[in-house]
């Protein structure tokens, strides 16, 4: 076994998030434009045999853990047999993967037959018509279906990741906690941060986890802080004081987790990033196309984790949003 990929924080890395794609089928304007995408073309994407190439060439540097995301990953074709492709793969403990669930209907089944245990659906409003606004799609049904298709299908838990925006979402969050106390799925509110395409993010949008925790206790009950399991989990998790309700907050803006961060990610056109807000990327599928050796291609996954910040800036005057939106990066 090599050396592990630690950075000069002392942060082991062990988690990478590969996107599958970056195309998707809505347009939550909080990660895309709303109209004319520029896509990356067919051509440029990572096949599954240079993911899994990619993959096999790491986990002796000790990943194991990989989370599928996009754009939507379900819309590229054949994501379970990619699915089985990583499981596949001696070393790989977990696999995991973030949708916005409207194809689950259709897939949950094979994916869970592939190996996947692990299912992330984003949805951030239970009203039609506040997830049309947030979404600019009227899928809110298909979202629904694909929830309960997960849960048939033997997930267990669902989580669900709620972005939150003041002035758009506070009608949403008691709605949220009640659905968590009556079917058993883990809410996990999140902070929006700025990777939108629209540079619509400004600090004022964003909707504080303590004041969600404030808003959920005054609507339904107090909510009481669970141990950790996994130190280097975005989410602080809590239940209501009765036992019954799980909930999450991914506290991104108001209590960075960059110090624990386990991750790091490849895009669906191949590029390595060190952190979802880094600026430079380490473009790996052209080292596969060029036939770099394993050795060069290791070395330059090194360097990438080497030369990761300490964390993101978005609370100091020096912060850079990169020019990668959240659908080209993955999520
Ligand atoms: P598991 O811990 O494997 O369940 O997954 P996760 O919670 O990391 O994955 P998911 O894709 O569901 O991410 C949930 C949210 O966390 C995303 O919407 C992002 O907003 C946020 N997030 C994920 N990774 C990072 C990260 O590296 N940095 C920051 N700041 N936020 C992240
Ligand atoms: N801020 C916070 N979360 C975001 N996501 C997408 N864009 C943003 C943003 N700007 C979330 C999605 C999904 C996950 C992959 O990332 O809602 O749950
Ligand atoms: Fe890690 Fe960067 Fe996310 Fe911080 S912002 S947790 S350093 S990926």
């Amino acid at each position: 076994k090599l050396t592990q990929l630690i950075d000069t924080f002392g942060r082991v890395h062990n988690n990478l998030r590969i996107s599958v794609t970056d195309r998707c089928n809505i347009r939550c304007f909080y990660c895309m434009p709303s109209e004319d995408v520029q896509f990356v073309h067919r051509s440029k994407i990572m096949s599954f045999e240079e993911i899994v190439r990619f993959i096999r060439l790491v986990v002796p540097l000790g990943v194991d853990k990989i989370r599928l995301t996009g754009g939507e990953p379900l819309v590229r074709k054949n994501i379970p047999e990619l699915v089985k492709m990583i499981a596949d793969i001696p070393g790989i403990k977990d696999i995991g993967i973030t949708t916005n669930g409207i194809l689950l209907p259709q897939q949950a089944q094979q994916l869970y037959d592939a190996g996947l245990r692990r299912i992330n659906i984003s949805l951030d409003a239970l009203n039609a018509a506040k997830f049309k606004q947030i979404t600019r799609r009227d899928d809110y049904d298909k979202v629904l279906a694909g929830i309960q298709s997960a849960h048939d299908a033997g997930f267990d838990p669902v989580k669900i990741n709620a972005v939150s925006i003041r002035n758009l979402t506070e009608e949403e969050i008691v709605p949220f906690g009640k659905l968590a106390r009556e079917t058993g799925a883990e809410i996990r509110f999140i902070e929006f941060m700025p990777l939108d395409a629209d540079n619509q993010w400004e600090r004022e949008k964003v909707l504080f986890a303590h004041e969600i925790q404030e808003i959920l206790s005054q609507g339904i009950m107090p909510l009481v802080p669970e141990e950790q399991p996994d130190k280097s989990a975005p989410a602080s998790n809590f239940v209501f004081e009765d036992g019954v309700g799980r909930i999450g907050f991914i506290s991104s803006i108001s209590a960075p987790f960059c110090m624990s961060c386990n991750r790091f990610r490849l895009t669906a056109d191949g590029k390595l990033r060190n952190c979802l807000f880094s600026l430079e990327e380490t473009n790996i599928r052209e080292l596969f196309h060029n036939n770099a050796p394993d050795e060069e291609i290791i070395a330059a996954v090194r360097s990438s984790i080497t030369a990761k910040k300490e964390g993101h800036e978005i609370n100091t005057a020096r912060f850079i949003q990169p020019d990668r939106p959240m659908y080209s990066i993955g999520g």
